[in-house]
């Protein structure tokens, strides 16, 4: 999954974070193989700032994807809690990021939010 990871660093100049200065890409590959890109954007209003994991997702289902169409990520750092659970919904089989060590870390979405919230059926 280094490619997914390498498409996310490249695509990460485009992120819109004049405030935090801190770019984040994200490439979202769906089970048919078509791809999605995200990027950070941020708000004045800074709680109103979406990360690059969701923007790519959001991307997806705009193109009718669902929760289990999507396959794997590539993202340029380790995902925020909030990113977390929503790679638990679409229940992404690979996660991968690029460590600060400058490896890569593939998981699935489990592996990085253990016990998981769910709502009650
Ligand atoms: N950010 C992401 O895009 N994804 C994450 O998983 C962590 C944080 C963004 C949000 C904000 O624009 C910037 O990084 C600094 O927090």
């Amino acid at each position: 999954m280094k490619d997914l990871v390498e498409k996310a660093e490249a695509i990460a100049a485009r992120a819109y974070a004049p405030y935090s200065n801190y770019l984040v890409g994200a490439v979202v590959r769906a089970r048919d193989g078509r791809e999605f890109e995200g990027v950070n954007v941020e708000n004045a209003a800074y709680p109103l700032g979406v990360c690059a994991e969701k923007t790519a997702i959001v991307g997806a289902v705009v193109a009718g994807y669902r929760p289990g169409d999507l396959a794997a990520i590539g993202i340029t750092a380790s995902p925020c809690g909030g990113c977390r659970q929503w790679l638990h919904e679409f229940g992404f089989d690979v996660v991968s990021f690029r460590e600060d060590d400058g490896s890569i870390f593939s998981g699935t979405a489990g592996d990085l939010l253990p016990h998981t919230w769910n709502l009650p059926e």
